[in-house]
């Protein structure tokens, strides 16, 4: 078994280089062995030290961190912050990725570092439907995008980002993000952490969304630390 080196970042980088320069979604997401995609509300009770290691390695690496509201909402984010054992990896571009928030409702407070101290400006993607007020409010801190009229087209936020150069998306759900990604037929890529312990209750699963029809996935590689599994999975 492969295994996370406590400082590899290097390796890590290589391990999950994105493929190439056509657009490309990955996303990130973590789940107990029996399935669950959050442990009292939130996602982070199921992590540990390499899992954070790793979202921190796929953030560098990326050219934009798509998130859902929901999740910026329950994990509380700042903006993302380079970390010293990014070392290269950011090399001819910003310091760090925006962070891209799908919102329709916009309850975002545009005071908070998530947009003041963004290295990057910050992207709000919204929809025609979403409120005037609030939809200023943001254009004032954020860059605003507007990706369809009821709710926001997950394809053409997609499309959004490319268009402005963003090619090595990454995503980190949440659950009800990411089965509108998959069942787009949006995601490419599946790096999932499986965290060694069993929670039963009622948590969503790491897609949260209708039946859709069945991606098959490859197994890229797995990693090993501490019990943790670090599946990549590819869609075939
Ligand atoms: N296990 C993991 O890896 C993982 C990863 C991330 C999050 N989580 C956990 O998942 C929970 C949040 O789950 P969630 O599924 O509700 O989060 P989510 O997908 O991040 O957020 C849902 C919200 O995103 C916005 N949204 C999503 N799709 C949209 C669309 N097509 N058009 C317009 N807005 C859209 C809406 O925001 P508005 O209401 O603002 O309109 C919606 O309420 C939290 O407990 C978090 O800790 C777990």
């Amino acid at each position: 078994m492969l295994r996370l080196e406590p400082a590899g970042t290097t390796d890590l980088a290589e391990a999950y280089a994105y493929p190439g320069t056509a657009p490309w979604l990955r996303a990130n997401m973590v789940a107990g062995v029996d399935g669950a995609a959050t442990r009292e509300g939130r996602s982070g009770g199921l992590g540990g030290e390499a899992d954070r290691r790793l979202l921190s390695i796929l953030r560098a690496l990326a050219d934009v961190v798509v998130v859902g509201a929901g999740t910026v909402r329950a994990e509380g984010y700042g903006p993302v912050r380079p970390r010293e054992w990014w070392g290269g990896l950011r090399e001819g571009r910003a310091p760090a990725p925006p962070l891209a928030i799908v919102s329709r409702e916009l309850r975002l407070d545009v005071d908070t570092p998530l947009f003041t101290e963004a290295l990057t400006r910050t992207i709000v993607i919204t929809c025609g439907s979403a409120p005037e007020d609030r939809v200023r409010a943001c254009e004032k801190r954020a860059e605003v995008i507007v990706a369809g009229e009821e709710s926001v087209d997950v394809g053409a936020a997609l499309d959004a980002l490319t268009e402005r150069g963003l090619v090595r998306q990454l995503t980190e759900g949440g659950p009800r993000l990411l089965a509108q990604f998959a069942a787009a037929g949006r995601l490419d890529e599946l790096c999932l952490t499986v965290s060694p312990q069993l929670t039963a209750g009622a948590a969503a699963r790491i897609l949260n969304g209708p039946e859709m029809d069945s991606t098959p996935l490859r197994l890229q590689h797995v990693l090993e630390d501490d019990d943790f599994l670090f599946l990549r999975y590819v869609r075939r």
